[in-house]
C-alpha cells in the first residue's frame, strides 16, 4: 500500500506534511519504514516532553487499560481525581477540568471566564496579537492571527486583540464588560516569543485592579519546558487559570484546566462536561509524566542545556547572516531566519534531525526535555551543515 496515496485519498488534507512515515519511537528517536534513525527536536510539538515511548508511561497505560479504560464521567474514577490533586498542589491549589486537547481546555477558560463575568454583566475578553489558542470557534475567536480566521467568519464576539508585550496596549482595551486576560507566557506557535517580566507583573497588577480574571495559556510552554514545572514561575505571576495540554499525558490526549477555588466554583453540575475529558488511561500517563517532570534534576537540565543550546545558537548567527534573531526560554527556543524556513526544515529531516519552522521564517525547537549537550551538538551540526547552503 502507498500510504502517502491513500492519506491523500481517505484523509482531510488539512496538514502539509512532511514526507515521512514514522513507525517507531524511543526516548528521544524516531525511526521510519525504512528504519532510518531520527533525532526528534520537536516532540510532536511539545507533547512528547519525556521523550517516545516511556517505560513508566507504556507501563501506566498498559497497567491502567487492563484494569479499566472508561466510564463516563457520571462515576468517579481513582486516575482522574489522583491527576487532578497533583496538578492542584503543583498549581493554583484550585480545581481542575479535564478535556482531551488544548483547544478544549481553553473553550472551557473562555465559558467560565464568562460565567465568572455574566453576574455583573460582563464578557468581553483580552488576547493578544501573534496569540494561538486552538480552532475550535470560541478559540479561533481568541486567536489573534487573522490566516487562521479566513472564511470561518464571523467569529465569536466579544474578543479585542492587545499588543504583546505592551502593557498600554491592554488598559486602553479595558471597558466595563471585559471579563478576562488571555496570554500565552511564551508565544508558541506565534514565532517563540517570551513575555517580558514586567508585561505579565504589570498584567497581574492590571486584572487586579480591574477585577478581571487572568487566564495562561500554557498548553505549549508548561510542564517543564522552560524548566520551571509551569512557565508562571519564572516570572513569579499567579494566574486565576491556566491551560494545559499537549505533554500532559506522555502522548495521551488529555488536557486541564486549573482554576483558583473562588473561580472553579462558578461552574454548577451541567455547566460543562466532555464524554473522554479525564479519561482513567490518559490520567494515569498524565500522573507518571507529572513524577518524571517534575524533578529537580530534569529541570536543571532544562534549564543548562537550554542555556547551552540558546549559545550554539547564537554561535550559529554569528556565522550565518540568515539568522536574524535568536530568543527563547529553557528548551522551548526559536531562530528567526531572514528568509523562508520550510527548505531548511526539510533538508534538516533528509539528515536525521526533525524541527519545525512557525511564522513561515520561525525555525522552532521543542525537544525533549531529557536531552543532553552532546544531542545540541549533534542537532547544531546538522543545521550548521544545512544553513551553509543559505549563506
Ligand atoms: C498555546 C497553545 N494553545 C492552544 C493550542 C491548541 O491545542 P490543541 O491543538 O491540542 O487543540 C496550541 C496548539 O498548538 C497551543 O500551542
Amino acid at each position: 500500500m502507498n500510504y502517502f496515496e491513500a492519506d491523500k485519498r481517505y484523509i482531510f488534507q488539512t496538514y502539509k506534511r512532511n514526507p515521512v512515515l514514522f513507525v517507531r519511537g524511543s526516548g528521544k528517536y524516531l525511526w521510519d519504514g525504512k528504519d532510518k534513525k531520527y533525532l526528534d527536536f520537536f516532540s510532536g510539538i511539545s507533547v512528547s516532553s519525556v521523550g517516545h515511548c516511556h517505560l513508566k508511561i507504556v507501563k501506566a497505560i498498559k497497567t491502567q487499560s487492563e484494569k479499566l479504560i472508561h466510564v463516563s464521567n457520571l462515576y468517579y474514577t481513582i486516575p482522574q481525581i489522583e491527576l487532578a490533586q497533583t496538578l492542584s498542589d503543583l498549581s493554583l491549589g484550585g480545581k481542575v477540568f479535564f478535556s482531551n486537547s488544548g483547544a478544549e481546555a481553553n473553550e472551557c477558560a473562555i465559558k467560565l471566564a464568562r460565567k465568572f463575568g455574566n453576574k455583573t454583566g460582563k464578557y468581553e475578553m483580552i488576547a493578544f496579537n501573534n496569540s494561538f489558542h486552538g480552532r475550535t470557534i470560541a478559540t479561533l475567536s481568541a486567536t489573534g492571527q487573522k490566516k487562521f480566521h479566513k472564511g470561518f467568519e464571523p467569529l465569536l464576539s466579544g474578543f479585542k486583540f492587545a499588543e504583546f508585550d505592551n502593557l498600554s496596549s491592554v488598559d486602553k482595551l479595558i471597558s466595563p464588560k471585559t471579563c478576562a486576560v488571555i496570554v500565552e507566557p511564551i508565544q508558541g506557535e506565534g514565532g517563540v516569543y517570551p513575555a517580558k517580566k514586567e508585561f505579565l507583573i504589570g498584567l497581574r497588577k492590571l486584572c487586579n485592579e480591574n477585577k478581571l480574571l487572568l487566564i495562561f495559556d500554557e498548553i505549549q510552554c508548561g510542564l517543564g519546558r522552560t524548566g520551571k514545572i509551569f512557565a508562571y514561575k519564572n516570572y513569579g505571576v499567579i494566574p486565576d487559570i491556566l491551560t494545559l495540554a499537549k505533554s500532559l499525558g506522555g502522548g495521551m490526549p488529555v488536557a486541564a484546566t486549573i482554576a483558583k477555588k473562588k473561580v472553579a466554583g462558578t461552574f454548577g453540575f451541567g455547566d460543562h462536561g466532555s464524554t473522554f475529558g479525564g479519561n482513567p488511561v490518559c490520567c494515569a500517563a498524565g500522573i507518571e509524566v507529572l513524577k518524571i517532570v517534575n524533578d529537580k534534576k530534569l529541570l536543571k537540565n532544562v534549564e543548562e542545556v537550554g542555556n547551552y543550546f540558546l549559545s550554539e545558537l547564537r554561535k550559529l548567527q554569528k556565522k550565518y547572516d540568515v539568522i536574524k534573531n535568536v530568543r527563547g526560554l529553557g528548551l522551548m527556543l526559536g531562530a528567526e531566519l531572514k528568509i523562508n524556513g520550510k527548505e531548511i526544515v526539510g533538508k534538516c529531516l533528509q539528515k536525521g534531525l526533525l524541527i519545525n519552522c512557525t511564522q513561515d521564517n520561525v525555525l522552532r525547537f521543542l525537544p525533549p526535555l531529557n536531552i543532553n549537550k552532546k544531542d545540541v551538538d549533534t542537532a547544531v551540526s546538522v543545521l550548521s551543515d544545512v544553513l551553509k547552503n543559505y549563506r
